[in-house]
């Protein structure tokens, strides 16, 4: 079994692929963190709490036990009863106190995983199954049950956990702090990987030295946000993309959280990761519940490169719900960067005219089809269609579309309202306010409030009413702006530190109206870009969009830290207009199809006014996703250029995992005078077999030589110049 309970030594061992993550029961009942790495031999291995070293245990030193609790590695540290470090819980007691003490009370291990109510969360599968460890805590005093949750993933380095308190006291308690995972690394010679940004500038990896105090990433803005990804890693200092010890972590959640991690006085690391305590609070009566978001912990033995394929096959097996998962996705055109908001059925049918003739299969109609919107100050809430621009209204589009061949899509954000608009007007209390205080605008539009059920039940009659009233087989769910003065009219002045997550599990009980009804609809969620591309959204949509942005090089970077712990099959990615239209460059139409082959693929621009030479190279590239979408979407990535140090060149590797083939994608970033041809080692082949490139199958390669020597690339002509490779495995 790969979950273990060894009663000699009190120790828990769970085996996840080659990984092991080993706990156990301290004296005083104290939940320990005891290992976690390379899988060793079964063996007690609790000598490496030192327990035998000062200040000894509350059982031979009693009088020493603050400082027991402050150097004790914890899997699940209580705030104020003696460990002084990060705390992952905290309370007020019906008395008004904040500490608490949760000792080891019991266990059990069980065969797959259960479901966390109302939240995503990783799940087994047949090919990628999993067991359980429950252990239950307790606090005396007041009563609380906490369960922690460990989910070892049998083929994969992964470990999934969450957090439920039960107050089986009989006094009202409220939880102020309740993160999802906690532990303490017996080193602090690690450097800690994040993902920062901005509005089209998301997830840009950053790595820095960890030093003594604490360092985290957060958002407190109702969504994980442009400005840090619920992402980070831990790595030895000398790990690269293939070699070195990493650890990542992934949060399973799309609202405030917090990653922390604290170097010690011993120069020992605690690191937690949960909802963001700021604002936060949870009130449970007796015998109620509290479930806190799954995080999951990966470790990689190599490199970087290792912890993102980890990721990606986990959360392509183990989390993304989506039949569309692991399949062609239909090759869209969206009209928002080619016509904004002046558009017209005729103008739309146009464009589909020209697309359709050319491979293209969707038309996704973005914003501006409803109420009377021209622009983004007005008619989100209203969601019926703007008349003037659809005068034959959305199932004749259909209708119209589907008779050159072409589905339709259609943009939608739920969460919001307009102030002006039908909506607003008949109920200006729907919009998330605080009573007697300004509210603040932001891209001239209000948040509603979901955590209201009679709201939440009107959006959702919109939507479907909307839904039902055509052939659409796809939706983007867009969220254009954060939330302020944060506070719903439906809760009492004591639980107002409930709205953020109950804002969210609202967005998330409406996503899952939304796939349950509707299960052959293909979900993009998006966020000005990619403000919510989370884990939490992949177990709604099997693809995000990634960034507003859509500038071939600019992607370049963009992709390159999503993909750190998100699928490129869940890369929404486009070929764009030029000169683009955020940051004015001109790039070839060819690198901008490279590029996007490395997400979803789809087109954003109006093909009836791109240029001849530009518009004849699309069905090649349709071509092209056709035949390497599936190496994307389920192969092993390697990323074996860095457009952040070099900024030269940048490269990628998707190799099937039988070895059978690989692509690789080179980009020149700027052309260079007098230089001799550039040396790349390729990855994920197999070293015994011999390969041809296809488009010169008379030269073979062994996988060894192509790893270890690699290949010549030699000079492209001009700035941002990109290249494909297809490496085919020789037959025999
Ligand atoms: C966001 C999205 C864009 C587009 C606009 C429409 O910014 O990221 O792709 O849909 O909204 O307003």
């Amino acid at each position: 079994m790969p979950i273990r309970f060894e009663p000699s030594c009190r120790q828990f061992r769970l085996r996840a692929g080659g990984t092991d993550y080993i706990m156990a029961v301290a004296p005083g009942g104290y939940l320990a963190h005891v290992y976690f790495g390379e899988a060793v031999p079964d063996e007690d291995l609790t000598a490496l709490l030192r327990l035998d070293e000062n200040p000894f245990t509350p059982e031979t030193n009693d009088r020493d036990r603050a400082v027991y609790l402050d150097t004790l590695p914890l899997e699940y540290p209580c705030y104020g009863i003696g460990d002084f470090r990060e705390p992952a819980f905290k309370i007020r007691a019906a008395d008004g106190t904040s500490a608490c003490d949760l000792r080891y009370v019991s266990h059990r291990i069980t065969e797959g995983k259960p479901e966390i109510p109302g939240l995503p969360a990783t799940f087994p599968a047949k090919d990628s199954p999993c067991d359980t460890l429950e252990i239950l805590l307790a606090d005396q005093k007041t009563g609380l049950e906490v369960t922690l949750c460990y989910t070892a993933f049998r083929e994969l380095d992964a470990i999934a956990r969450s957090v439920r308190v039960k107050n089986n006291g009989s006094e009202k308690c409220t939880l102020t702090r309740v993160y999802s995972a906690a532990f303490d690394l017996d080193r602090s010679d690690l450097h800690m990987i994040t993902l920062n940004g901005s509005w089209a500038r998301e997830r840009m990896v950053e790595r820095c030295r960890l030093h003594h105090g604490k360092q985290s990433v957060d958002s407190m803005r109702g969504c994980s946000s442009h400005q840090y990804s619920p992402f980070a890693a831990l790595c030895e200092p000398c790990a690269d993309e293939e070699r070195g010890e990493v650890f990542g972590s992934c949060f399973v959640y799309s609202g405030n959280f917090t990653i922390l991690a604290e170097v010690t006085q011993h120069d020992a690391v605690r690191f937690v990761m949960g909802i963001n305590d700021a604002d936060f609070s949870w009130e449970l009566s007796s015998g109620e519940e509290f479930c806190a978001p799954e995080a999951v912990l990966v470790r990689s033995s190599n490199g970087i490169g290792g912890m993102s394929r980890t990721f990606h096959d986990l959360f392509r097996k183990n989390l993304i719900r989506s039949q569309y998962v692991d399949r062609p996705r239909p090759v869209l055109i969206n009209n928002w960067e080619a016509t904004y908001f002046d558009f017209d059925e005729e103008k739309l049918l146009s464009i589909a005219r020209e697309a359709s003739s050319l491979g293209i299969e969707m038309l996704v109609m973005d914003d501006g089809w409803f109420g009377h919107r021209d622009d983004d100050n007005s008619s989100l809430g209203d969601w019926t269609v703007y008349e003037k621009k659809l005068p034959s209204g959305l199932g004749s589009l259909s209708e119209k579309l589907r008779a050159m061949g072409m589905e339709l899509g259609i943009w939608f954000e739920p969460e919001m309202i307009s102030p002006d608009s039908e909506l607003y007007r008949l109920h200006p209390d729907w919009a998330v306010q605080i009573s007697g205080r300004p509210m603040t605008l932001c891209r001239g539009q209000y948040v509603l409030d979901l955590t209201r059920r009679e709201i939440a039940d009107h959006v959702w009659e919109m939507m479907r009413r909307v839904l039902d009233s055509a052939e659409i087989s796809y939706v983007k769910w867009d969220m254009n702006r954060q939330i302020t003065e944060a506070a719903s009219q439906g809760l009492p002045a004591g639980r107002q530190g409930e709205f953020w997550h109950r804002y969210i599990l609202a967005v998330y009980e409406l996503m899952e109206r939304l796939v349950s009804r509707y299960p052959e609809l293909l979900l993009e969620t998006c966020a000005g870009g990619g403000g919510r591309f989370d884990a939490g959204m992949l177990y709604y949509s099997p693809q995000i969009w990634c960034s507003d942005d859509t500038d071939a090089i600019e992607r370049l970077r963009i992709q390159y830290g999503t993909s750190l712990c998100f699928p490129c099959s869940a890369i929404g990615a486009h070929v764009s207009d030029c000169p683009n239209h955020t940051v004015g460059r001109s790039t070839p139409f060819s690198t901008r199809g490279h590029a996007a082959l490395a997400g979803t693929f789809g087109y954003e621009l109006d093909v009836t006014r791109i240029s001849a030479e530009d518009r004849v190279q699309i069905p090649g590239q349709i071509s092209d996703y056709r035949k390497y979408g599936g190496l994307v979407r389920s192969g092993d990535l390697y990323r074996i250029g860095d457009p952040f140090t070099d900024g030269q060149w940048d490269g990628w590797i998707f190799a099937a995992k039988d070895g059978s083939q690989a692509l690789f994608a080179y980009f020149q970033i700027l052309g260079r005078p007098n230089r001799r041809s550039r040396r790349v080692k390729l990855r994920g082949l197999d070293p015994k077999a011999y390969y041809f490139e296809e488009s010169s199958p008379e030269r073979r390669f062994s996988g060894a030589y192509l790893m270890n020597c690699g290949i010549n690339i030699g000079g492209l002509w001009g700035d941002f110049q990109s290249r494909l490779y297809h490496f085919i495995k020789c037959k025999g």
